[in-house]
């Protein structure tokens, strides 16, 4: 009898909002017989808050390779992991590179798989801001092209990927994957794991995060933000774990480090934010997934941005997109503390993307 050799999935991990989305698939993976999971994270985060800490409370295995590549430009991220992304594919021999979000890393590794024509297998695929100052637009955009599979959150991923002309049969509906790991870490969210640290009482504060460099490159910008987050702050306290990139901002254009009423802390694990955001009033953010997690949270969402790739979480959920200036923030503030429509859970953030996408690769890989 012949022997079949076990197929290898290589997942490329590197900052902090990549380790959430790979979670669930190495889980559900790890049920598919005939598979050999190798984890890589390339280190394009690399402090203990922005990236150890998750590795522990998600259950992530320690990472087979660790590439080592830390902070650069864009150009020197990128190539540094290629270099050494395309080492590892050379001595694993993949039968299927897997790349989630739309970080550096994620563009990179898949530049490389494309490369050596390796297939690549793309989760959370055919998100569009149509704004290419961004760059994680830019990362979407050549990773989607480079993909073999496109595992899309929710349906406006499909349109998007169909309108740019990818092949109807490379694309899967598989739900979003980081609302599998909120729902199973929830229980393990409580303002207990906060107390002597942040001082607030449920439902009676807002959470702020901030890390676009549109919005804290810029001094005017910032400072119009901070304007606005000085009014809330006025009405209730503003929780604001600070980003490493922000921190630099504010201490370079000599803002703060005092606001009244904005209680400032190092960023935050996994459950610990878990358990802010999910006990808040209100979310003031200009992250990707923090839309996302209030919308499955069904806590009042302000993006301050000028648009979101992740359109379904206004649609159906708690999302409004305000902006940056001053004065549309605080009245997105006043009528988010008014609103009282119910969000609706966009179709299949249901906890078992995960499994669905397992299902997707195996198949993908006749296991
Ligand atoms: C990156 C991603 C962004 C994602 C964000 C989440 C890209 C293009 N950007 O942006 O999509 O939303 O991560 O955080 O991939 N730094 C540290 N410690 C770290 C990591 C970074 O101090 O562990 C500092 C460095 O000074 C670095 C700066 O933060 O220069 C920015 O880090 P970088 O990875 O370049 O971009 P992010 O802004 O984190």
């Amino acid at each position: 009898m012949a022997l079949i050799s076990a197929r290898t999935i290589v997942h490329v991990v590197g900052a902090r909002p990549n380790y959430m989305k790979i979670a669930p698939v190495v889980e559900a993976l790890r049920l598919v017989a005939g598979l050999r999971q190798v984890l890589v994270n390339t280190g394009q985060h690399y402090d203990e808050a922005m990236a150890g800490s998750f590795f522990r409370e998600l259950d992530l295995p320690r990472p087979d390779c660790d590439l080592g590549v830390g902070s650069g430009t864009h150009a020197v991220q990128t190539a540094k992991v290629m270099m050494a992304f395309e080492a590892v594919c050379v001595a694993e021999r993949p039968d299927l590179v897997v790349v989630v979000g739309d970080v550096n890393s994620t563009m990179a590794a898949s530049l490389v798989a494309a490369k050596l024509l390796i297939p690549i297998a793309h989760i959370e695929a055919g998100l569009r801001s149509f704004d290419r100052t961004m760059p994680e637009e830019i990362n979407r955009i050549v990773t989607d092209r480079l993909a073999d599979l496109l595992l899309t959150p929710s349906r406006d991923g499909n349109d998007n990927l169909l309108a740019e002309g990818i092949s109807p049969a490379k694309i899967h509906l598989v739900g979003n994957v980081m609302i599998d790991t909120l729902r199973r870490h929830l229980p393990m969210a409580s303002l207990a794991r906060l107390e002597g640290r942040v001082p607030v009482e449920d439902k009676r504060y807002a959470v702020l995060t901030l890390h676009r460099p549109s919005n804290v490159d810029r001094r005017e910008t910032f400072v119009d933000i901070m304007q606005a987050v000085r009014q809330v702050a006025a009405q209730m306290p503003v929780v604001f774990p600070v980003h490493p990139r922000t921190r630099s901002r504010l201490h370079e254009f000599g803002l703060g480090p005092d606001f009244d009423g904005v209680i400032l802390t190092e960023p935050l694990g996994y459950i610990d934010f878990l358990s802010l955001t999910s006990h808040a009033r209100v979310i003031l953010t200009d992250s990707g997934g923090l839309q996302e997690e209030a919308t499955a949270l069904g806590i009042p969402c302000l993006t301050l941005r000028e648009n979101t790739e992740r359109p379904v979480t206004v649609t159906h959920g708690t999302n409004r997109v305000v902006g940056t200036r001053s004065a549309d923030i605080v009245g997105g503030f006043e009528q988010a503390l008014r609103s009282t429509g119910v969000p609706r859970m966009p179709e299949l953030w249901d906890g078992h993307a995960g499994e669905r996408i397992a299902g997707v690769l195996a198949r993908f890989l006749s296991v």
